[in-house]
């Protein structure tokens, strides 16, 4: 009789309540998610072996990522490992640590894997690829940003060619000015030689003569 009553009380207080658990925890269910791992791969003579300590560890880090990301007294109890096979890979789901029989919606522990991926990494010595949430990409939490943004790229390009532009002109007026200022002074030595040529070609032409045909010209050039 007695043993009878223990074993019920057992199978209430022990046994019931991870019947309930296993139940909430189905492969391929709106909420669960398979975890894949590769430890030999990852750590290859220093690997370790996946039993109930690393499990515990587990349960544990997502306990602390659900933590984090909800902001709610998430506890082992409320991470439901199921469906482990030999090459380490199994199913687990998140209970609410408001209702245990309430299950946390897959998105939610996709937003909490994603921004907690390297403390969960960190604490198995494995890596994105050897601790594999199917279905899971660490990208989510945190985008790739380059370096330098696209727009900034553009920003540049544009603004490079419209200093280029800017300099184009100025240096093609620069270089316009001045062939017009020799062209000009070619002119004016022809004029001068010219001029030095018919006064040499008169010879009796003095000096004084000389002079007041080129203040005329002179006065001419600025009316
Ligand atoms: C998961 O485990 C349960 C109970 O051990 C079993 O009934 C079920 O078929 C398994 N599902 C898969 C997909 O392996």
């Amino acid at each position: 009789m007695l043993k009878r009553i223990f074993l019920v009380i057992c199978f209430l207080v022990i046994c019931l309540p991870s019947a309930l658990a296993a139940q909430l925890c189905i492969p391929n269910a709106p909420e669960a998610c398979q975890v894949r791992l590769s430890i030999k791969t990852a750590l290859g003579e220093k690997a370790y072996e996946w039993n109930e300590h690393e499990k515990f560890l587990f349960r544990a880090a997502m306990a602390f990522a659900m933590r984090k990301h909800k902001e709610q007294e998430f506890s082992l109890s409320d991470i439901i490992l199921c469906n482990e096979t030999v090459r380490v890979s199994f199913w687990f789901v998140v209970t609410s640590p408001l209702n245990p029989s309430v299950l946390v919606e897959r998105k939610d522990i996709e937003k909490a894997v994603s921004k907690f991926r390297h403390r969960i990494n960190g604490a198995f010595l494995l890596s994105d690829t050897t601790l594999e949430f199917v279905n899971i990409y660490p990208t989510l939490a945190a985008p790739v940003v380059p370096n330098t943004p696209p727009w900034l790229i553009v920003f540049g390009v544009v603004i490079g060619l419209i200093g280029a532009g800017i300099v184009f002109l100025l240096t093609s007026t620069i270089v316009q000015k001045r062939r017009k200022k020799q062209q000009k002074a070619e002119e004016g030595d022809e004029d001068i030689e010219e001029l030095e040529a018919k006064t040499v070609e008169n010879g009796s032409t003095s000096e004084g003569v000389y002079n007041t045909t080129f203040s005329d010209d002179d006065r001419f050039t600025q009316m």
